[in-house]
């Protein structure tokens, strides 16, 4: 039997026509884009041209596109970018929520063990951030305030340009980390109104290790890598051709995708929870339900089960317990901690998520794996 793929927040498959936009730049088109030679032009006009698609997608600037390695690095580049730029600012105020992805949290982490300090916003239980509370932890040494886009987990949507705009009244800067966001719902950078954002390739149907960061016109950043005057001297290396040429492929393709193709996501992923609900009735409950959620993520609580025993007995189904990179562990994931579950609400936590290739018939097949699992189980627990 064919696996079905429900874990597209974990990552997506590489879309067909971004493998054929990439396979070029991997044979006969190996110039060094900086080469002035005519390989090397091809390779740095389809760079450029990669740039432009990612800045169409965001409707902005392709200067203000630098290519990254992915989420994690644009993440990393937006944290310690701007607080290790400014000298004057050594030992100032970061801000972020109890909702980011530990791509956030580790490197602000790490500025705090510089000695800089960090406030951590909390949200509601249905896993919003109140842009007040983010008023309230600004400090006059603030320097950068970043707040997920879309929770990975539970993929609430958070509300970015109210946030910018009380920041902005007191010059702090905004990045927003929207690597789950990015080709779900659209996202224009001049709307959200922030300074950076970050993009991930493997989540909008390019490869894994390729990413971008949105960097407003004037917005200074110390870069992480120091070399050459690669990304505007922000991002030092030669270019990863293929990658970013797959990336602006993709960028392509999700600037492209029509309302029609989510309001799809949207009725696959509510066809899911309800499959689910006519079995389990009030017994499962969705999180992240009352508040603004991507088309495409269900994550739900299964009553008196362990979500991981559950999803071992359905290898065929492929789907996740929490954020990828915390499965495998038995602690509670903090995004599920922040909304106020308990740990033994969050042992029944499995993470659904849709994407361009399921279809009706995965989800109808998934519902039914996943209640004939949690049957037996319970039957086999009790
Ligand atoms: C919200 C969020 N930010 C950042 C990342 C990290 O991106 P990458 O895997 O490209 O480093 C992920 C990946 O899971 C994510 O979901």
């Amino acid at each position: 039997m064919r696996a079905i793929y429900l874990d597209y927040n974990a990552t997506t498959p590489i879309a067909p026509t971004v493998q054929e936009a990439m396979a070029p730049f991997l044979s006969e088109h190996y110039g060094n884009p900086s080469s002035l030679h005519a390989l090397g032009r091809a390779c740095h006009e389809a760079v450029e041209d990669a740039r432009s698609h990612v800045a169409a997608l965001l409707r902005t600037d392709p200067r203000e596109i630098i290519f990254t390695s992915g989420g994690t690095e644009s993440n990393n580049l937006a944290l310690k970018g701007t607080l290790l730029r400014d000298p004057s600012s050594v030992g100032g105020h970061l801000v972020i929520s109890s909702l980011e992805h530990p791509a956030t949290v580790r490197p602000a982490r790490f500025l705090e063990r510089l000695g800089y300090s960090v406030s951590v916003v909390g949200c509601d239980i249905q896993g919003t951030i109140d842009p007040q509370e983010v008023k309230e932890a600004l400090r006059d040494d603030t320097v950068l305030v970043s707040i997920i886009h879309a929770n990975n987990e539970i993929g609430t949507i958070q509300p970015i340009r109210d946030i910018a705009r009380i920041c902005h009244d007191r010059g702090i800067l905004v990045h927003t980390d929207a690597a789950q966001s990015t080709g779900k719902i659209p996202i224009i950078a001049d709307e959200l109104e922030i300074d950076l954002l970050s993009i991930a390739g493997h989540k909008i149907y390019a490869p894994k290790g390729i990413g971008a960061l949105f960097v407003r016109r004037g917005t200074a950043l110390e870069p992480l890598i120091h070399g050459a005057d690669h990304e505007q001297g922000v991002r030092a290396g030669t270019e990863n051709v293929p990658y970013i040429v797959a990336l602006g492929q993709a960028a392509l393709l999700a600037a492209k995708a029509s309302d029609e193709l989510h309001d799809r996501l949207t009725d696959l992923r509510d066809e899911l929870a309800s499959r689910l609900e006519t079995v389990l009735g009030d017994r499962l409950t969705i999180n992240g339900k009352g508040g603004e959620r991507l088309p495409n993520t269900l994550s739900v609580n299964l009553p008196g089960v362990s979500a991981h025993a559950l999803l071992n007995r359905i290898p065929d189904l492929c789907a996740s317990t929490g954020a990828a990179c915390h499965s495998g562990s038995d602690a509670v994931s903090p995004t599920l901690a922040a909304i106020g579950l308990t740990p033994e609400t969050t042992r029944g936590t499995v993470r659904l998520s849709v994407g361009w290739y399921t279809s009706q018939e995965d989800i109808q097949r998934a519902a039914e794996l996943l209640l004939d699992a949690w049957e037996s189980l319970s039957n086999s627990e009790s």
